[in-house]
């Protein structure tokens, strides 16, 4: 019998991401959510009540809401179960709609619960922190963390799209508002210089609105753009990675501690460290690597890992998602605005490089 040969082409799903003023108050006017048959809203209980009543007051009929924990440690495959169970009780559909309405871990959690789902329902992302909108909502990464490891469980799935209110962050703690600038610099760090000197050139509480407006539209474009080339990581992709070898190892590891990293804090430090590698290696002039120190360490954010001790930042490297036959592939930087992928580096050197942070 012949066999029959059939190539499916990956295309990658274009969506808009909707970025300005007022936006959650007039989101009927963004989508057709007419087509749905139900919406369920996924938020968490930190997240102050008056976005979801805003939410809910523009949506063309009535939706349900779905209230999970919002920080880091209940990004857990018991609060997906929790998730499909309530999914499955308000009699979610396939031509139903979730609307996820929180921070990185609402939309990273959200969009794996949906994804799955049925083999995957339809979902809106409304990330809520700098972070998530900047970062989390962009790029189709859905996941979960599992046995202390971040984001080790997950799917690529894109949303229908991607609603960044700048209201929303009038309402953010200070402490989870600056943290998101890590991942502002990181884009700047990886892609572009000039983005790096505006982003740096001040303290972050002293951007005005409409600058953060251009902020953000800016590193979605960069990450889009990275995205769109590389949509399941095999290349270019990789270089979004930058910081967070290391920042997830001390991110995962501060779990165990009563003093957690918040993601963007963890990536800081981690890009202290991955900054340093490129430095030892020879791929980043000193001088780049000087001017990344000084304005990495005026953030306001912390520069030291505190008790974490450095060998188990090396053992909990090995066991990052990227390991592949036990060699990590490290992202580093040329210069600032430009980095590499897929480098290997001597465990020695990262060794050393640590001593940056662990003090
Ligand atoms: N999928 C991706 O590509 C991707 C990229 C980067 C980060 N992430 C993930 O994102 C997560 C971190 O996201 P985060 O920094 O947004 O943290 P987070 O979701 O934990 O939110 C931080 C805190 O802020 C609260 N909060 C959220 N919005 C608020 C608002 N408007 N007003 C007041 N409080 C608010 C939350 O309830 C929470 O307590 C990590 O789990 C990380 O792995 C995913
Ligand atoms: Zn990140």
């Amino acid at each position: 019998m012949k066999k029959l040969l059939v190539s499916i082409q990956e295309k990658p799903q274009v969506y808009p991401i909707i970025i300005g003023e007022d936006l959650i108050a007039t989101v009927d006017s963004l989508f057709d959510f007419g087509k749905y048959s139900k919406i369920a809203i996924i938020t968490g209980k930190n997240i102050p009540k008056k976005w979801l009543t805003e939410l809910q007051k523009s949506l063309p009929f009535e939706s349900f809401h779905i209230l999970v924990p919002s920080s880091e440690k209940g990004k857990t495959i018991d609060t997906v179960i929790n998730i499909w169970n309530q999914f499955q009780k308000l009699g979610m559909d396939r031509k139903s709609l979730v609307i996820n309405l929180g921070g990185g871990v609402i939309c990273d959690m959200g969009g794996f619960a949906a994804s799955t789902y049925l083999r995957g329902i339809d979902f809106l992302q409304i990330p809520t922190t700098i972070l998530a909108q900047v970062d989390a909502s962009v790029g189709g990464k859905t996941g979960i963390n599992f046995n202390n490891i971040k984001n080790y469980i997950g799917a690529f799935q894109q949303p229908i799209g991607v609603v960044i209110d700048v209201n929303t962050l009038s309402t953010l703690p200070e402490r989870v508002y600056i943290q998101g600038f890590a991942e502002i610099i990181k884009h700047g760090l990886i892609a572009d210089r000039v983005y790096f000197d505006f982003v740096t050139s001040k303290k972050p509480k002293d951007f005005n609105t409409s600058e953060l407006t251009q902020m953000l539209a800016k590193s979605n474009e960069i990450k889009r753009k990275i995205v769109e080339e590389d949509q399941k990581e095999r290349g270019i992709r990789k270089i979004v990675n930058f910081g967070h070898t290391i920042g997830h190892a001390i991110e995962s590891l501060s779990f165990e501690t009563d003093t957690p990293f918040l993601h963007g804090e963890a990536v800081l430090l981690g890009m202290i460290v991955e900054t340093k590698i490129s430095e030892l290696t020879d791929l980043l002039p000193a001088e780049d690597a000087a001017i990344i120190y000084e304005r990495l360490s005026r953030l306001g954010l912390p520069v030291s890992v505190g008790k974490i001790k450095g060998e188990d930042i090396m053992k909990k490297i090995k066991t990052d998602k990227k390991v592949v036959k036990g060699q990590v592939n490290w992202t580093l930087l040329n210069s600032i605005g430009r980095a590499i992928y897929n480098q290997k580096v001597d465990d020695k050197i990262v060794e050393k490089a640590l001593a940056t942070v662990v003090k």
